[in-house]
């Protein structure tokens, strides 16, 4: 991942990359997913000026697509199914019990840095529905009372 140091000469040097290319600003966004894990917020500022876009159409494209995140991935990367399978076997109930656990909403990161909440569509393995996932780790036929144990697990570690 990129230091701060060097990421205006980064942005400026891939702005100049994709400048004249169509589909550009995807293709930019990609690069700079790719390097810090999300899009930071000064990062999109720098690109506004430098390609000389509106903010609110970077912030457009970045949130049409469910792949770009605009908040830093946590240590640990919860990813809760809802798919049918899950869905309809209480993954809703999995959802509302770490956001109220760990005050985030989904796509965000706790304060700390050490959770990170995603909402995904099947993990296929939904013979094990409801399924939550924290850093590729499946966790299947979780009830809503376990999702605390499951949590403090990965807190221990820290
Ligand atoms: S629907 Fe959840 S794993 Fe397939």
């Amino acid at each position: 991942m990129v230091q701060n140091g060097s990421a205006t000469q980064d942005i400026a040097a891939l702005a100049e990359k994709w400048r004249e290319k169509k589909g550009s600003l995807i293709m930019i966004l990609h690069e700079i997913q790719n390097q810090y894990g999300y899009v930071p917020r000064d990062v999109s500022l720098k690109l506004s000026k430098l390609l000389d876009i509106p903010m609110a159409r970077i912030y457009e494209v970045i949130t049409f697509y469910n792949y770009f995140k605009l908040d830093p991935p946590g240590k640990y990367n919860i990813s809760i199914c809802l798919g049918t399978a899950c869905y309809l076997k209480g993954a809703p109930e999995l959802v509302e019990e770490v956001k109220s656990m760990l005050n985030v909403k989904e796509g965000q990161t706790t304060s700390d840095g050490l959770f990170h909440l995603d909402v995904v569509r099947c993990l296929g393995c939904c013979g094990l529905a409801p399924v939550m996932m924290v850093n590729g780790e499946i966790h299947g036929k979780v009830k809503r009372e376990e999702v605390a144990t499951i949590l403090s697990k990965y807190k221990k570690e820290g």
